[in-house]
């Protein structure tokens, strides 16, 4: 089978892409408003994109009616954002966020989500987050024409929280303690933890 793109209309090869370049991370994105309200959305067009400077990327498509989702916003007007991972203990409460609320309606507080302070950036980071990157804008770059254009957000990231209990003994992510998800096609989703290895000769 062969799939040409340019045959098939965007809402068909949004389908296919997304059940084939799997699995994908999600950046849980905490950003604040202006007038102060937290907001946090996933997203799975999420990705590192280097070490030098460590920087992260992630995509807010503007919505069809053309007004922006409050992520892309938020991060606009204050250029900083918080990307929390999320693990297994977390999916159900990830998923609800991506719910529309209004802009300001915070879904830290309507979910009864515990936030903790971060150190360098206003947007609060998830407590229970098993990693949080701090972030500061640096660019944003758009791809493609309404409806539904792709404002890639990239970011530096300034620090990372990460949990003890995800560590081994030796200070290094245990990936199986880590238990993050990832996103498949459709509504499903996969976990991290099956995990194995295979050397390389060269480095
Ligand atoms: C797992 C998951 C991944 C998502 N990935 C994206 C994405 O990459 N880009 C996007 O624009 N929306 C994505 N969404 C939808 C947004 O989370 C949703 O539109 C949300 O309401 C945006 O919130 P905001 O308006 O508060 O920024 C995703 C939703 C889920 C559940």
């Amino acid at each position: 089978m062969k799939l040409s793109f340019s045959d098939l209309e965007p809402r068909h090869i949004y389908k296919w892409m997304i059940s084939m370049i799997v699995p994908r991370p999600i950046a849980w994105v905490s950003s604040v408003s202006p007038a102060g309200v937290t907001n946090l959305a996933p997203f799975s067009f999420f990705n590192g994109v280097t070490s030098r400077p460590p920087t992260l990327m992630f995509v807010p498509v503007t919505k069809f009616d053309g007004t922006p989702k409050d992520t892309l916003r938020n991060i606009e007007a204050s250029e900083e954002f918080v990307v929390n991972l999320v693990n297994m203990p977390l999916a159900e409460t990830m998923n609800s966020t991506a719910e529309a609320l209004p802009y300001d309606e915070s879904e830290m507080d309507h979910f009864g989500i515990e936030a903790a302070a971060s150190d360098h950036v206003a947007p609060p980071r998830v407590a229970a987050a098993p990693v949080a990157f701090e972030c500061r804008l640096m660019q944003i770059t758009r791809i493609g024409e309404a409806p539904g254009i792709a404002n890639v957000v990239f970011g530096e990231i300034i620090c990372a929280h990460i949990a003890d209990d995800v560590l081994t003994e030796a200070g290094r992510i245990d990936p199986a303690k880590l238990d993050l998800i990832g996103r498949m096609g459709g509504e499903d989703y996969c976990r991290s933890n099956d995990q194995f290895t295979i050397s390389r000769k060269s480095h």
